[in-house]
């Protein structure tokens, strides 16, 4: 019997979306408004959803105290009020766009989390555009 449990997180952050090999006109045509030059913001509202067996002892899937502060110190702490493109280095070369933040925050919580529990990342750049990744 595996049960899901879920956790909401949320930070600011501002990104640019670019293709240095491409001309502006091009980075325009694709990224629009994205490829603002000076950067603009979002609102970026996050799901961390952990899939495992109960554990007798707990009746719980996984403490959420831990998972709570797993998100904080991994991803909260990292990427909030953060300009994405300059100062984490993981978008030096990786276009800051939904999918792609949505792999590194996997990335960064997966090896903090019990490897027999599923972990499935949710992360809303508005409130009607949002990613999924389970790390397939
Ligand atoms: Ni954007």
């Amino acid at each position: 019997m595996k049960v899901t449990v879920n956790r909401k997180a949320h930070f600011n952050a501002a990104h640019r979306l670019y293709n240095c090999e491409w001309s502006d006109s091009r980075n325009a045509d694709v990224f629009g408004k994205c490829a603002n030059p000076n950067y603009h913001g979002h609102n970026y509202e996050l799901i961390v959803a952990v899939t495992g067996e109960i554990h007798p002892d707990t009746g719980f899937v996984m403490d959420m105290k831990i998972l709570k502060k797993i998100i904080r110190e991994e991803i909260e702490d990292y990427f909030d009020h953060k300009n994405l493109n300059e100062e984490v280095p993981e978008f030096k070369t990786l276009n800051p766009t939904a999918e792609n933040i949505s792999v590194v925050i996997w990335n960064k919580l997966r090896s903090k989390i019990d490897l027999k529990s599923e972990l499935s990342v949710t992360l809303y750049e508005t409130p009607r555009n949002f990613v999924i990744y389970k790390g397939e």
